[in-house]
């Protein structure tokens, strides 16, 4: 192993360094240190969560990559939030709202047939909209809200974009997870943690280990129409959802969170970068595929349980096929 593969992965095992605004810091300025991304005109990216934090980051690195970048929020309030936010960021880019609340299966399936039906093309998807609600909360279709959002909002995206991602290949799609999913492994048996005592980093930590997984079944699955599936963690980053959510994580880590851009930095490097389309499944951080395990982490998870988690998100996601 070179200097700089030694640094880069006792940076990542070590977490703290590594996760914080010094790991980013450090590592562009290792030798081999990837090359900027490259100018995307003619390309069109969907964000979801795109009104805050690592999502209006994403978003605006987009913008000034000089694609067409659809921002989705919640509603129509927060798309128009987010569109003009990114504008403000990146002026004169071309920025177009989009409203849809993603723990909504119907909403869900509707701006997908909409948006695959009405658009030209979509070179990225970028899964990042999350949330870490500090109770159990279910949506109206009954989900725990964090499975809802993390893991089945990601399926419905993928699938029903699916054939303008196919037109637009090689295309590229990015789920924004968690390094906090190294602790967790797939919840066997109860998959929306709904026989567990709910507290909200575990639960969370799970949907994460769940969309990791679902990631990697993606890109085998879509390998062959051109479209390359990807996960990403972006460390830890001064983000709306951090300073709400983990107000006491946001403190200890206050010397040496990033900032959203930092923590961003890779989603955006993944939806322009050659690298990317290199591969498919792969999980990144800094630019650099990482181990989908950690040696102090939960382990890795076995066939039986991948396939089970699968074949259930399905089920909710395509209810005709009545797996669940
Ligand atoms: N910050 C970190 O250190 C960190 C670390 C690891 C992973 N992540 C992941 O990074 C992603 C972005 O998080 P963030 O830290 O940037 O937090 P954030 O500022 O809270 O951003 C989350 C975004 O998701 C949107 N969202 C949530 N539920 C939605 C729904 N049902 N429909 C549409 N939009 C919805 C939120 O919209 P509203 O404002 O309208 O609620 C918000 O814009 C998340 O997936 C998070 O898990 C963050």
């Amino acid at each position: 192993m070179d200097f700089a593969t030694t640094i880069d992965t006792a940076l990542d095992r070590g977490i703290v360094l590594g996760y914080g605004s010094v790991g980013l810091r450090v590592r562009r300025r290792l030798p081999g240190w990837p090359a900027d991304p490259p100018p995307m005109p003619g390309k069109t990216v969907l964000v979801t969560g795109a009104g805050s934090g690592l999502g209006l980051a994403a978003a605006t690195g987009f913008a000034r990559l000089g694609a067409q970048v659809h921002v989705l929020g919640r509603n129509a309030e927060r798309a128009g939030e987010a569109a003009r936010r990114t504008l403000e960021r990146a002026p004169g880019a071309d920025v177009r709202p989009q409203a849809c609340d993603v723990s909504d299966l119907a909403q869900l399936r509707a701006f997908a047939e909409k948006f695959a039906g009405e658009e030209p093309r979509l070179d990225v998807l970028v899964n990042n909209a999350g949330v870490m609600p500090g109770r159990r909360t279910h949506t109206a279709d009954g989900l725990e809200l964090t499975f809802a959002t993390q893991v089945v909002a990601p399926w419905v995206l993928t699938a029903g974009l699916e054939p303008v991602l196919a037109r637009s290949a090689p295309s590229r799609v990015i789920n924004v997870v968690s390094g906090g999913l190294y602790g967790q492994r797939i919840p066997a048996g109860d998959l929306q943690s709904a026989d567990t005592r709910y507290g909200p980093k575990k639960v969370y930590a799970r949907t994460k280990r769940e969309e990791l997984v679902l990631t990697q079944q993606w890109a085998e699955r879509l390998l062959d129409r051109g479209v390359h599936v990807h996960a990403m963690h972006p460390g830890w980053a001064d983000t709306e959802g951090v300073r709400t959510g983990m107000p006491v994580f946001r403190a200890l880590t206050r010397p040496v969170i990033r900032t959203p851009d930092e923590g961003a930095d890779t989603i955006v490097w993944l939806g322009s970068a050659p690298e990317a389309v290199e591969s498919s499944g792969l999980f990144w951080h800094d630019r650099r595929p990482r181990p989908a395990t950690h040696p102090l982490g939960a382990g890795p998870d076995d066939e039986p349980a991948r396939k089970r988690l699968w074949d259930y998100v399905e089920g909710i996601a395509t209810p005709h096929l009545n797996r669940q």
